[in-house]
C-alpha cells in the first residue's frame, strides 16, 4: 500500500514519538550533535559531508538558508534516527538504504522512525546535487536520454517546474526508470527508492528549502536551482552506478 503521510503527521507523529523516547529515558534526541563515536558505532548510517562550503551556493541559496537545513533539519534527521538505533541493536548493520527498505518488507519499524530514515535519505541526495556554477545544460548520456524521453531539454525542464509545483510535493527528482530519465515528484515523507526508480538527482521542495531566500516563491527557487545550480555531474556519475 503506499504511503499516505503529509508533513503535519509527520510533524505530530514525530514530536510525538520524540516525547515518548524523552519520557522513557531513551537517548537525547535533542542533542546538537551526534556523539562523537556516532558515525563509527553505526557507519552504515551516513549523512553526507557538504561536498562545499556553507556560503558556496549564494546568491542562488543563501548561507543562512544552508546552514540551517544542513545543521539543524538534515542534521536532526541523523541524530534522531542514529539515537533510536542505538536504542534498538536489533536495526544496526544496516544501511540506511535497507532500513527503509526493510521497513516497507513488513517489520516493526516505529512509524516516525522510518519517516526520519526517509528524510536523512532524501538529504543525503540532496546536497551533492547542487553544485556551484551548475545549471546550465546537460552534456554525455544523461543529455542523450533526456532527450530521448521529452523530445528537448526545454520540455523536460518544464515537466521538473510542474511537478515542483504540484500541491504537496516535498521533493522533486529526476530519476532513471529503464533506459528513460523522467523528472518524479514525491510527497513530504516519500522517496523513489520506493518506487524502484534509480535517484539521480534530488531538490528539496520543503519550505525550509527556500523561504529565507525565495518567501512562498517556490518557483523561482527552482528555476534558479535548475539555472545555476544543478549538478549535472552527479547526474551522469549516478548513471553508470549499477
Ligand atoms: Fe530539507
Amino acid at each position: 500500500m503506499e504511503r499516505q503521510v503529509n508533513r503535519r503527521d509527520f510533524i505530530k507523529t514525530a514530536a510525538g514519538a520524540t516525547a515518548a523516547l524523552v519520557l522513557t529515558s531513551g537517548p537525547n534526541l535533542f542533542a546538537e550533535k551526534p556523539k562523537a563515536d556516532a558515525q563509527s558505532e553505526f557507519k552504515k548510517i551516513t549523512m553526507v559531508d557538504l561536498p562545499y562550503g556553507m556560503g558556496a551556493l549564494a546568491p542562488s541559496i543563501s548561507e543562512r538558508t544552508v546552514n540551517l537545513h544542513y545543521n539543524k533539519h538534515h542534521k536532526g534527521y541523523f541524530t534522531y534516527l542514529t539515537g533510536w538505533i542505538n536504542a534498538h541493536p536489533e536495526y544496526q548493520g544496516h544501511t540506511l538504504e535497507e532500513l527503509i527498505l526493510k521497513n516497507e518488507g513488513g517489520i516493526q519499524f516505529d512509524e516516525a522512525v522510518f519517516q526520519y530514515a526517509v528524510m536523512l535519505y532524501n538529504h543525503n541526495w540532496y546536497w551533492p546535487s547542487l553544485r556551484p556554477a551548475g545549471g546550465g545544460l546537460p552534456k554525455g548520456k544523461i543529455e542523450k536520454m533526456i532527450n530521448a524521453s521529452y523530445g528537448s531539454f526545454n520540455a523536460f525542464r518544464k515537466a521538473v517546474l510542474e511537478n515542483a509545483m504540484e500541491f504537496g510535493v516535498g521533493w522533486v527528482w529526476i530519476v532513471q526508470d529503464g533506459e528513460a530519465v523522467k523528472a518524479y515528484r514525491s510527497e513530504y515523507i516519500d522517496t523513489p527508492l520506493l518506487k524502484g526508480f534509480k535517484p539521480l538527482l534530488a531538490i528539496d521542495v520543503w519550505e525550509h528549502a527556500y523561504y529565507l531566500d525565495y518567501e512562498n516563491d517556490r518557483q523561482k527557487y527552482v528555476e534558479t536551482v535548475m539555472a545555476n545550480l544543478i549538478n549535472w555531474n552527479f547526474a551522469e556519475a549516478n548513471l553508470a552506478k549499477k
